[in-house]
């Protein structure tokens, strides 16, 4: 009930504990059977010696992992089923996200979810495979401030501007232990920074919604039905 309110209409993020840890390893171990690699850390030390070119590649070929999803959202059944009940349109693929370290990498422009057609009731959950005891994990700015940010940029006439993001300022990535994700509301902006690491930063996100809400622009081509 708690967190229902934190995320739909309190600060709409927070941190959230996997319920079944079993299904969260066998995540894990598709992942590594993948890409081949001993562990998760080794496969982010791999990442990290990847032309760009190749960690495109890679994570194209990851979307052929596609029991990703189910598995993620059986790994957190209790947010999801806490949010969105159990029958739900889910996320057909999956996204590993693969981040290199150090300037000049890709990196996410500070966004809100809603920008890509989702509808206003669907939820992400974004979970690191390892711990982020540094800067290279995600920031999240809470709802109200968000809010402000979206009508300044609509006042002005602004969309994804670099006068938005000196808006935001310098912001702080949420620290996480490997396990835990955090499930936030598509309207809350968020990015990330540029981080010092030997390992490649390496994430999964999913979105979902109880099959009763409507699916604004998006298709079966990116929602399968599920039921945890
Ligand atoms: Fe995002």
């Amino acid at each position: 009930m708690q967190l229902n309110k934190t995320i739909r209409s309190g600060a709409g993020f927070d941190v959230v504990e996997p319920s079944d840890m079993t299904t969260l390893c066998d995540f894990r171990d598709e992942l590594l059977k993948r890409t081949g690699a001993n562990s998760l850390d080794d496969l982010r030390g791999k990442v990290s010696q990847m032309p760009n070119s190749e960690v495109n590649q890679t994570m194209v070929n990851l979307l052929g992992f596609t029991e990703a999803s189910s598995l993620i959202a059986t790994a957190f059944s209790s947010t999801i089923k806490a949010l969105c009940g159990d029958q739900l349109l889910l996320q057909r693929r999956a996204n590993i996200i693969m981040n290199l370290p150090g300037e000049n990498q890709r990196r996410q422009w500070p966004h809100y979810e809603m920008m890509s057609g989702i509808s206003p009731t669907t939820f992400t959950l974004w979970m690191p495979l390892h711990d982020i005891d540094d800067d290279a994990g995600i920031f999240y700015v809470e709802k109200e401030e968000s809010n402000h940010i979206m009508r300044e940029e609509y006042s002005r006439g602004l969309v994804n501007s670099p006068q938005i993001t000196e808006l935001l300022g310098d912001r702080t990535p949420s620290r996480l232990k490997y396990g835990q994700a955090i499930a936030f509301n598509p309207f809350i902006i968020h990015g990330n920074v540029a981080f010092v690491s030997k390992l490649a930063r390496i994430a999964v996100s999913i979105r979902f919604q109880s099959i009763s809400d409507p699916i604004h622009q998006k298709n079966t081509d990116y929602f399968k039905s599920f039921y945890l």
